[in-house]
């Protein structure tokens, strides 16, 4: 990727592709001291109330900046490396993190260790990166005291609090108002798929596991859809055509969202995963078609809950477990509530947290 100059117009040219760059872009990228608080990097003016007939009377490129004179009066000097790397259209921190598949084999993959200074670590670098490849992520040694979870949710990014409260207490109780809060089994699910926008990310903090059972399990959504899209694409077509109700009913609240159970990107890629059979209601369709959706919808809850996929383990007390609610789905075995206690807290943050803090780690670090 270059910049040419030609009868003071300034082009953009990315192999055989040439591109006039609007004299206005570059104008309201002008960054002296006058222009461009540098330390927020925010506009010191308003470009909306600039001439829109804005040109270019002079330009020339010395070494690595674009030295400009508009018409306006306004002179600058532009970094190079700064416009070419605004012609690429993709967030180029974190969607160059490739999601790694995973299924039932996965192996060895790294634990991290809670530190000192640990939220501004290279460390905390490693750990997001590891979270967007596989999309959980293990920290052992996290205090478990005082619902350190919410210091730990908001020394990344923000707790993103729901109806259930800023976090909340995963143990089995009287009276529940939704059944992670008893010792039953719960198949893999993601949570909330009846808010809006769903909770990005959710931590579950292990305080106390004495019981026997009561394993944490994880699907990757992302390695299932993919799977189901090669195996049956009819299925998949369909569960990401049809939309979906979810709801949620307490004494408070109802809460309700629309969406298909696989949801695409603009580029028909994976988005992201809703799978909560206990509350989701199919519209009413023509019976083919409904007669299709149940089948998909069946065939993708035994790929959801098939040995093949997913993987188990036990939260040890002190273990949180970071895990990206858009793409697995988590659950957990039975256990027996005579034994002892099982106690895990929980709560969310959105991804602006993790991918705020990937992006000032990345600057911080140099990587
Ligand atoms: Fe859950």
């Amino acid at each position: 990727m270059k910049i040419e100059l030609e009868q003071n117009k300034v082009f953009f040219k990315n192999g055989s592709e040439k591109k006039e760059i609007h004299p206005f872009w570059l104008r309201e990228r002008v960054n002296g001291e006058e222009y461009l608080d540098k330390g927020t990097q925010q506009r010191l003016f308003d470009p909306t109330f600039l001439n829109n007939d804005i040109s270019i009377n002079k330009a020339n490129i010395s070494e690595n900046f674009l030295e400009i004179n508009f018409n306006d009066g306004v002179n600058s000097k532009l970094e190079i490396e700064k416009i070419t790397s605004e012609f690429s259209k993709e967030d180029v921190v974190i969607k160059s993190i490739e999601k790694q598949k995973w299924d039932s084999s996965l192996k060895n993959i790294k634990n991290f260790k809670f530190q000192e200074n640990f939220y501004d670590s290279r460390e905390m670098y490693e750990l997001l990166v590891s979270f967007y490849k596989y999309g959980f992520v293990i920290i052992k040694d996290v205090p478990s005291t005082k619902n350190y979870i919410v210091d730990f949710a908001n020394s990344i990014g923000s707790v993103r609090r729901t109806n259930f409260g800023e976090y909340f207490d995963v143990k089995s109780k009287p009276d529940p108002n939704d059944l992670a809060y008893t010792s039953l089994a719960l198949a893999p699910h993601t949570d909330n798929p009846y808010r809006n926008p769903v909770p990005c990310i959710q931590l579950l903090h292990c305080i106390e596991s004495k019981v026997t059972g009561g394993l944490s399990t994880l699907v990757d959504g992302f390695t299932v859809t993919e799977d189901l899209k090669k195996e049956n694409p009819d299925f998949y077509k369909i569960l990401t055509e049809v939309k979906v109700r979810f709801r949620f009913i307490d004494k408070e609240v109802i809460l309700e969202t629309i969406c298909p159970l696989i949801e695409l990107d603009e580029n028909n890629s994976f988005k992201q995963v809703r799978f909560s059979p206990r509350l989701d209601y199919v519209p009413i369709l023509d019976k083919e078609k409904l007669d299709l959706y149940y089948q998909a919808r069946k065939k993708l809850s035994e790929m959801y809950n098939s040995e093949k996929y997913r993987i188990e383990f036990k939260l040890k007390p002190k273990d949180l477990m970071m895990m990206d609610n858009h793409r697995l789905l988590h659950g957990r075995t039975s256990y027996e509530t005579k034994e002892g206690e099982r106690y895990l807290q929980g709560c969310y943050i959105d991804y602006d947290s993790s991918e705020g803090k990937l992006r000032h780690l990345k600057r911080k670090f140099n990587l």
